[in-house]
């Protein structure tokens, strides 16, 4: 039998870091084996919110593939592009939007908070109520049955879901209705105690340096309510135990909690501890990274090879879609 096939898009917006790589990266990578992986980046939908700033897209996908590789996605498994190579996810999404329902973008969850929540940016576009369509395009152009996403893309998904049975309905048979994978995100804050996001300047790189990663959990927050070292601490709201949990071996995690809740172990001492094992934890990612940088050819030949192959099926859908409207 041959495997189901998975897509899953990021928008490119610089060097990921350890938020993006357990909340999605990890799990693409685990993915490769049982499914047949499609991965992209989602240059155009990077567009509705950067379109004042477009050289930092381009500049941002050399990097996030270099991660992407550097993480274990594996191009013999995997296939890589880029969405504007593909002309063909526009054809799509301009056919869709004839058949979306304005009501249904009006009232997708995230177009309304980040309207309230960009307020530096202007994004009361046509291109950004229509991003839902454009990523129902990106997947079902590739007849997806799975896309693995984080908890906040479950309403894009569905809306998917409803554009692509309405296809389905108006024409013809023509798509799967894909269903999310949720990521299981572990609890990873930034250093300062919020979402770890590079807006927020709270985010540990894959690629920092030992040294830079030193001086980040250094400065990170841990509980709140321990002032003194003679005070006990309590592992569960400090965010530097949630990064022993992820990077540091079992035995070590329940001695630290223990100490911690006797006042046996200083805050200072413990993320003295927990560098080195993040720092071990990104060698080998750090030592590929190096690898693909001095060659850069070779990661330019996976991705031509990517659009290739992706092309080909998405030039077989459109004819399909054609066929089915009757244009
Ligand atoms: N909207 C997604 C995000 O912000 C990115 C994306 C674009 C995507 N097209 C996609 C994800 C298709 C999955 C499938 O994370
Ligand atoms: Fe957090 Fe460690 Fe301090 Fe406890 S000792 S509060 S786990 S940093």
């Amino acid at each position: 039998m041959s495997k189901k096939r998975i897509l899953s898009g990021m928008r490119p917006s610089g060097k990921l870091h350890l938020g993006n790589f357990f909340g999605a990266l990890d799990s693409w990578v685990k993915l490769q084996d049982e499914y047949e992986c499609f991965y992209f980046a989602a240059d155009w939908h990077a567009l509705t919110s950067e379109y004042e700033n477009t050289e930092i897209i381009k500049e941002s996908i050399t990097d996030m593939f270099l991660d992407w590789l550097s993480a274990g996605i594996d191009p013999d498994k995997s296939t890589i592009f880029i969405q504007s190579k593909i002309p063909e996810h526009a054809e799509l999404h301009v056919l869709l939007s004839m058949i979306t329902p304005l009501s249904w973008l009006e009232r997708n969850p995230t177009y309304k908070e980040q309207q309230q929540e960009l307020t530096n940016k202007d994004i009361s576009t046509y291109g950004f109520l229509g991003y839902p369509v454009l990523q129902a395009a990106d997947i079902i152009i590739y007849k997806a049955h799975k896309v693995p996403v984080g908890i906040d893309q479950v309403p894009h998904l569905e809306l998917t879901r409803e554009i692509a049975r309405r296809f389905n309905f108006l024409y013809k048979e023509t798509f799967p209705l894909p269903e999310p994978i949720l990521t299981e995100i572990p609890k990873l804050l930034g250093i300062d105690g919020r979402k770890m996001s590079k807006t927020y300047n709270n985010a540990i790189y894959l690629s920092d340096p030992p040294e830079v990663i030193r001086e980040k959990t250094d400065q990170m927050f841990t509980d709140p309510q321990r002032a003194r070292k003679s005070d006990p601490g309590d592992p569960k709201i400090c965010n530097v135990f949630s990064f022993h949990k992820l990077f540091s071996p079992p035995e070590e995690v329940s001695e630290i909690s223990h100490s911690c809740r006797s006042a046996g172990i200083g805050c200072v001492d413990c993320k003295k501890r927990m560098a080195p094992r993040v720092i071990a934890f990104l060698s080998p990612f750090q030592t590929k990274r190096e690898y693909f940088l001095t060659h850069v050819e070779r990661v330019e030949e996976i991705i031509e090879t990517g659009i290739k192959k992706a092309q080909g099926i998405a030039r077989e859908t459109m004819n399909e879609v054609r066929e089915a409207i009757g244009i």
